[in-house]
């Protein structure tokens, strides 16, 4: 099949969070089973055109947009068997930042950047002859794709038989705009219904996409029943239900290219499973790192990720002294976003030597060292439409305690006391009382059961999230796709 990927952000070129990994090993796990696929992605201030070596490609490429025609350019360079195009747009793209700005704040006219970005990748299709069977287009930011597909290429000669999935990472973010904007967009007016785009009178970019692509997917299948409902869908339970088998949830992989402590370039030792020393190694240089009692027999949660609503951190932040204050425990913390807990766990440290250790910012070799150098990895998720830092921390043998919602739910299996079976801790209500009780439950464990944590670590570390398997499943939603297409539904 040809596949042409359209996503806002993607490793190893640009990434704020998950969406970038998945933009990264997908495409390179479909074209390792044989397909041709491209990526395109915005042509951002901080990816670096010498650098990458990116090599003009389309120049000028029109687009039309509803009120007139603008002008961009196109670069590209490939990375292993997959080729990457980039939207060079100095209006849109030549800026700080990818969504928002030094002080967090999003950009206004982020409707039109990304509704540029999206007819432009089209455009960039078409006009090199890329005749994609599918376009698969991520989140709000290019959930116009389906919808430009059927409104302006639908007899196109080369991306006029494209099918559509689109496939919703976070429906907590759907590219929600002012009406005043839809001008601007490309689409007729007839389009801008309750049903389509239109949300309590203002755009609603992911919900037109999902009503106009031919599949839709999520991340986890978890994920996917709960964002039918009206509360986990945040407003669009019956926007997806309406799609019937039309939409699916297909659990995320882990690259393990990058992610894998037997071949990780980035940590103190790397270590195989049932090896001990690697990892003793790899707890040692991070207790080192973090300012920690460079102890051996104490327990080390780690917790990575952005400090957001969704990740539940405010939970940990609520009970964090407690924790401290009655286990013998260590707590290695990474993270940024709101700053109300920045402003919590930055000072933490200096109020537990040796006991809490954490760093404010976004760090990658931080991540991958927590991953290796801890025992437990803590993610109190509100919701989590599949994470990442499980399946990492699975590999790794450093065994997850989360919140049972989403792909967290999928991925874990729950520790069993009376057989030390399971692979990590899960907790059901999202409340500072579950977390404190199931880290308690992970540090007793830790003591008093050696034998089951050696038995689950090994489950962990045996565990396959490669994406290879996700891969086959995509192809399904790909097939399933195309068969809609053609049908003309
Ligand atoms: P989300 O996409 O909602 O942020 P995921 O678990 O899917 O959550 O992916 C998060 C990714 O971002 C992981 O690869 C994680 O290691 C990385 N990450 C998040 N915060 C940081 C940080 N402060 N420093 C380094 N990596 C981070
Ligand atoms: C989103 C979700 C996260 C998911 C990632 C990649 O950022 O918050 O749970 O793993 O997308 O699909």
């Amino acid at each position: 099949m040809k596949i042409a990927f359209l996503a806002s952000e993607a490793v190893p070129f640009v990434k704020s969070g998950g969406l970038a990994d998945v933009a990264g090993a997908l495409p390179k796990a479909m074209a390792a089973r044989g397909h041709e696929v491209i990526v395109i992605l915005p042509k951002y201030q901080m990816i670096n055109s010498e650098h990458w070596r990116l090599e003009p490609f389309i120049n000028p490429l029109g687009v039309w947009m509803g009120d007139g025609e603008e002008w961009c350019s196109t670069t590209t360079c490939p990375v292993g068997n997959v080729r990457y195009y980039f939207i060079e747009s100095n209006k849109y793209f030549d800026r700080h930042g990818i969504y928002h700005d030094a002080e967090f704040e999003d950009y206004r006219d982020n409707a039109r950047r990304f509704g540029f970005f999206t007819r432009a990748a089209l455009q960039l299709c078409r006009d090199s002859g890329f005749a994609a069977d599918i376009i698969h287009a991520h989140d709000w930011q290019t959930a116009l794709a389906p919808a430009y597909l059927k409104v302006w290429h639908w007899d196109d000669p080369v991306i006029g038989r494209a099918a559509s999935v689109l496939t919703i990472h976070n429906i907590a973010h759907q590219g929600k705009y002012d009406r005043a904007d839809y001008e601007h967009l490309g689409l007729h007016w007839h389009n801008f219904t309750a049903d389509r785009f239109e949300d309590f009178g203002g755009i609603n970019m992911l919900k037109g996409g999902i009503y106009f692509a031919d599949m839709v997917t999520t991340v986890s299948p978890t994920y996917a029943d709960e964002t039918r409902g009206e509360v986990g869908g945040n407003g669009l339970g019956e926007v997806l239900c309406n799609k019937g088998d039309r939409y699916w949830g297909i659990l995320n992989g882990a690259d393990y290219d990058h992610w894998d402590p037997a071949i990780d370039p980035l940590i103190p030792r790397q270590y195989r499973p049932r090896a001990k020393t690697g990892k003793r190694i790899c707890k040692r240089a991070l207790q080192e790192r973090l300012g920690l009692e460079p102890a051996a027999d104490i327990p080390l949660i780690g917790v990575v990720g952005r400090f957001v609503d969704q990740k539940g951190f405010d939970l940990l932040a609520e009970s964090i002294e407690w924790i401290i204050g009655s286990m013998r425990v260590q707590i290695a913390i990474l993270g940024a976003g709101e700053k109300e807990l920045e402003w919590t766990f930055g000072p933490l440290p200096g109020r537990h030597p040796g006991r809490i250790g954490s760093y404010i910012g976004y760090n990658e070799e931080l991540a991958h060292w927590i991953e290796a150098g801890a025992d437990f990895l803590l993610m109190p998720s509100r919701f989590e439409p599949c994470g990442l830092n499980q399946l990492y921390s699975l590999k790794y043998g450093t065994l997850p305690i989360v919140r049972a919602t989403g792909g967290l739910n999928d991925t874990v299996i729950q520790y069993d006391e009376r057989t030390g079976e399971g692979t990590g801790f899960k907790f059901l209500l999202p409340t500072a009382q579950a977390v404190y009780d199931t880290v308690g439950w992970a540090v007793s464990t830790y003591y008093d059961r050696p034998k089951h944590m050696k038995k689950m670590i090994a489950a962990a570390m045996a565990e396959d999230f490669s994406w290879n398997r996700s891969a086959a499943a995509y192809e399904h939603a790909y097939a399933k796709a195309i068969e809609i297409r053609r049908s003309g539904a």
